[in-house]
Parts: C-alpha cells; sequence; structure tokens
C-alpha cells in the first residue's frame, strides 16, 4: 500500500513536471513568435514603381471624392496630380504603340478633369471619371492579356 501510493505520488511528481516543462515549451514558442512577429509582419518592401501605381489609386478616390461632393477644387488638384503621374519616368513600362495611345489618352483625360473642374461643370467631370476609370481598366486588361 506504502509502495502503491509513492508509486501514485511519483506519477503525479511526473505529471507535474511535464505539465510544467510543457507549459514552459508553450511560453517560450510564445516568446519565439512574440519575437518573430515584426519580421513575419513586414511586408516585402515595395519597388518604386509599385509605390508610383498605388498613386494613382490614391488620386483616383480624391476625384471620386471631388466628383460625388461638387468639390471641384478637389477635382482640380487630382487632374493636376494624374496629369504629372503620366509624365513620369516610372509610367513608361514599354514603348509599345498601344500602351503610348493609353497613356495618352489618360493624359487627356487628366486634362478634361481639370477643365471640368476650372468651368465648375460637375457633368463633365462626371463623365470624364468615367473615360479615367475605363482607361485604367483597359490598360491593364492589356497588360493582362500580354500587351509587351
Ligand atoms: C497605360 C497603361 C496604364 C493605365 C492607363 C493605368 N495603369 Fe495602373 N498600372 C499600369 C502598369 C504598367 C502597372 C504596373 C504593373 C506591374 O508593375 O507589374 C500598373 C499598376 C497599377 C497599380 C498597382 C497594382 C499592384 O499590383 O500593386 C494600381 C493600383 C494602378 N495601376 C491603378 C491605376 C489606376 C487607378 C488607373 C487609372 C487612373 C491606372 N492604373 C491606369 C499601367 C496603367
Amino acid at each position: 500500500m506504502i509502495i502503491r501510493s509513492r508509486k501514485c505520488w511519483l506519477v503525479v511528481l511526473g505529471l507535474v513536471v511535464t505539465a510544467q516543462m510543457i507549459i514552459g515549451g508553450l511560453s517560450a514558442t510564445a516568446q519565439t513568435a512574440k519575437d518573430a512577429k515584426p519580421a513575419e509582419k513586414a511586408e516585402p518592401k515595395k519597388t518604386t514603381r509599385q509605390s508610383f501605381m498605388e498613386g494613382k489609386l490614391t488620386i483616383s478616390q480624391e476625384i471620386l471624392q471631388g466628383v460625388v461632393l461638387s468639390d471641384f477644387k478637389l477635382i482640380e488638384k487630382g487632374g493636376i496630380g494624374l496629369n504629372l503621374l503620366t509624365l513620369g519616368e516610372e509610367w513608361v513600362l514599354n514603348d509599345s504603340k498601344e500602351y503610348n495611345r493609353m497613356s495618352e489618352d489618360l493624359r487627356r483625360i487628366s486634362k478634361q478633369l481639370v477643365k471640368a473642374a476650372r468651368d465648375k461643370n460637375g457633368e463633365a467631370a462626371t463623365l470624364a471619371y468615367q473615360r479615367m476609370t475605363l482607361n485604367c481598366v483597359e490598360c491593364h486588361q492589356a497588360l493582362r492579356d500580354g500587351l509587351k
């Protein structure tokens, strides 16, 4: 009986030690995961071109805001920003005729946006915004289809 209970204690002791090891191990793992977090979280660094291209989206969103709120200053600012973007060297990805044509389209549309804003013409601004969206989609589609 005595031996039995001793065995019993040994088992209990063994369990406690094992549990401590598991808990210790878990918290060590948690610590490692915590330490590793910043590295895991850090997104791959964006290239200049990516940040540049994403700038188009920010500007388009501002233009949409200007269009729906009849904020002509915002439309004008966006139109000018878009025009400048299309003139940047990062814009020129390739020299194909089609790419150049679509870039030229966007340049023209950005000027229409600026003009509509200066004329305080909401309808013209809305139309230009729609043309702009079609132009964004057209070029991206062409790129996906293998435009060189
Ligand atoms: C004449 C072609 C052309 C037009 C027009 C165009 N883009 Fe792009 N866009 C590109 C190219 C080229 C890339 C970069 C693709 C790459 O790096 O693989 C790009 C990338 C982007 C990206 C980044 C995507 C990513 O994977 O990070 C965004 C956002 C974007 N464009 C938004 C727009 C918006 C908004 C418009 C319209 C205002 C627009 N683009 C018009 C050619 C165009």
